[in-house]
């Protein structure tokens, strides 16, 4: 049993009413359950955690040693796009993480198209709306395997 965290930036706890043509009608709430239905069917815990603040988001990732968490699926959402302090967290806690989006960020507006987690990330996953997080997930498991803490 690996604990897997689950980590989402700003405004997406505002999923289910927000841009639904965009990012879908399901809530943060509905995602994470079935996620924690996929993660228990291969015999892994979920952390989950959101905010919409950049100091929040740092804290839980500098935390993420301590909790024994073995690999971070990071939804960073606007932070994306401008967060050096996010990016340099992340290389402190030296956890394996895979970014993912929603929405497909590189069909989207030119700003969207940078990154400041690709190329720090195992993966990249984006666009295929909730089912980005199960897909994150699955390519997180042999990554388990190879990263096991003592
Ligand atoms: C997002 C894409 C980001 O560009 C945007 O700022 C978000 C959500 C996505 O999941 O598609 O808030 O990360």
């Amino acid at each position: 049993m690996a604990i897997i965290s689950v980590i989402n930036g700003p405004n997406l706890n505002m999923l289910g009413t927000r841009e639904p043509g965009i990012y879908g009608s399901q809530t943060l709430k509905d995602i994470e359950n079935s996620l924690l239905q996929l993660a228990h069917q291969h015999g892994h815990d979920l952390l989950f955690y959101q905010s919409n603040a950049e100091h929040d988001l740092v804290n839980n990732v500098q935390q993420s040693r301590q909790n024994e968490v073995a690999v971070i699926l990071l939804n960073p959402a606007a932070f994306t796009h401008t967060s050096v302090a996010l990016r340099d967290a992340l290389l402190a806690c030296d956890t394996p993480f895979i970014e993912l989006h929603l929405s497909n960020v590189h069909a989207r507006e030119s700003f969207r198209q940078h990154s400041y987690f690709s190329d720090i990330a195992k993966g990249v996953i984006c666009g295929f709306g909730p089912k980005s997080y199960e897909l994150a997930l699955l390519a997180a498991l042999p990554l388990i395997e190879k990263t096991p803490r003592d």
